[in-house]
């Protein structure tokens, strides 16, 4: 990877498509020159997967610079958190020989998700017209009390007394709601059974992170923000109303975390070399052809979900409009050998709307939907680019393709990812 984190530098890490760019596998390899990661927004909705060697990862919610020994990681203030998977995934870890304490700490001021927002989320995926995809796993419903001031925090737990009184009071009233609705309701002993359970093991995971980040960085520490999801799925900037319930953005680095905005450096952007999407929602580059194929390689299946993924063609419109967001400084680009086996290489490079060329998406999503993708077709290379380690050893149609990608989304291209291995990984010129 280009430029080791020099001490005390600190980079952000964003999605600049539909997330699933593959970052968890970007930011393993960027970890091993930083000394902290902080996840700051979503919950496990999230999927990373990171190959190392033989062993497959799935993390959710717990950053992947976990599997890195030595490596701090903060789950900030900006996540929803919910109590019986986070400590899942936690335990499962420590069963791989990957220790968890003294090495994760989870901020006092993240939200909880609680079953009765999972439950909420499916019942409102269950009615007509109101489907967005979500992953059901409740990120939208405990958002919602987050700004309706009617939600639950991780210091919370610290007070197992008082949580559980409030609980299922709060259960109580949430299951008269999903009666009148007929949605499922909270079985409120076993929610209460599993959270006091939940607590009294996450207790030492608990603090309060803003210091602790404060303290870091005043001793020279090097950080990595890692972002979930991506660009088009943040709650300002995305496909609204097909999008998630965070920032997930650069900015959202910052809010999430406490971590000063003038104390960023740098902003890694990282993309597909073609685009994805799962749920619903306008994807103008969309090409069904391309999913058929790519799923037949056993490709774009959901790490959270399962879901077969929507697959098109790289779409500049969005990654232009993701670099001026985010403020993108370099992109890394993936899943490149993905492309390897194709004859040509349709690129979205504008959109025609009602007779006029679009250079950036609207704003709307009626208009979003309405839109035709402008191609520019590239000669596809015909390679395996699986084992290739170096930019000069690229096929030159492969290196002309990225050079066009760097060029339509105005940052230039530092680093490609040829496969899930963390070799698999090569810095560009
Ligand atoms: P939610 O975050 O579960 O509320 O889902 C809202 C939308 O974001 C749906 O379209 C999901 O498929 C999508 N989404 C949430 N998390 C991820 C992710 O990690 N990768 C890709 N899509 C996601």
């Amino acid at each position: 990877m280009k430029s080791p984190a020099k001490k005390g530098l600190a980079q952000i890490l964003v999605g600049g498509q539909w997330g699933d760019e593959g970052k968890g596998k970007i930011i393993d390899v960027l970890m091993e020159h930083t000394d902290v990661v902080v996840r700051s927004q979503g919950g496990n909705n999230a999927g990373h997967t990171v190959e190392v060697g033989s062993e497959k990862f799935v993390l959710h919610l717990i950053p992947s610079g976990i599997l890195r020994p030595g490596r701090l990681c903060v789950i900030g203030n900006g996540t929803v958190i919910d109590p019986v998977s986070i400590l899942e995934e936690i335990r499962g870890l420590e069963a791989r020989g990957i220790k968890t304490k003294g090495r994760l700490f989870i901020s006092d001021r993240a939200h909880l998700v609680l079953p009765y927002h999972r439950l909420i989320d499916a019942g409102r995926e269950s009615q007509k017209g109101r489907k967005i995809g979500t992953t059901k796993r409740g990120i939208g419903p405990a958002y919602g009390d987050k700004i309706a001031r009617i939600g639950f925090r991780m210091h919370d737990l610290l007070d197992p007394d008082t949580f559980s009184t409030k609980l299922r009071a709060q259960c109580r009233a949430i299951n008269a709601d999903c009666r009148a609705r007929n949605w499922e309701q909270v079985n409120i002993p076993a929610t209460l059974r599993d959270l006091a359970a939940a607590a009294r093991d996450l207790q030492p995971y608990i603090v309060e992170t803003v210091d602790l980040l404060h303290r870091w960085r005043q001793a020279g520490k090097s950080f990595l923000f890692e972002g979930a999801q991506g660009t088009f799925l943040d709650i300002d900037f995305g496909t609204y109303p097909y999008v998630t319930s965070s920032n997930t953005t650069a900015a959202g680095a910052c809010t999430g975390s406490g971590f000063p905005p003038h104390a960023i450096d740098r902003v890694i952007g990282v993309v597909k070399a073609y685009t994805t999407r799962v749920g619903e929602g306008p994807m103008p580059s969309q090409d069904d052809a391309l999913g058929d194929y790519l799923h037949g390689l056993g490709r774009e299946f959901g790490a959270t979900t399962g879901r077969a993924r929507r697959c098109g063609w790289f779409d500049a419109v969005l990654v232009r409009f993701a670099r001026i967001i985010n403020g993108v400084d370099q992109w890394a680009v993936t899943n490149l050998d993905g492309l390897d086996a194709l004859d040509r290489i349709p690129v979205c490079v504008a959109y025609s709307l009602d007779g006029k060329r679009l250079n950036a998406p609207p704003s709307s999503i009626t208009d979003l939907a309405r839109c035709r993708p402008i191609l520019k077709t590239f000669k596809g290379w015909r390679r395996d680019t699986s084992g290739i380690r170096s930019w000069r050893k690229l096929p030159a149609e492969a290196r002309a393709y990225l050079d066009a990608l760097a060029h339509l989304t105005g940052s230039p291209i530092t680093t490609i990812s040829v496969g899930p291995g963390r070799e698999q990984t090569f810095s560009c010129p």
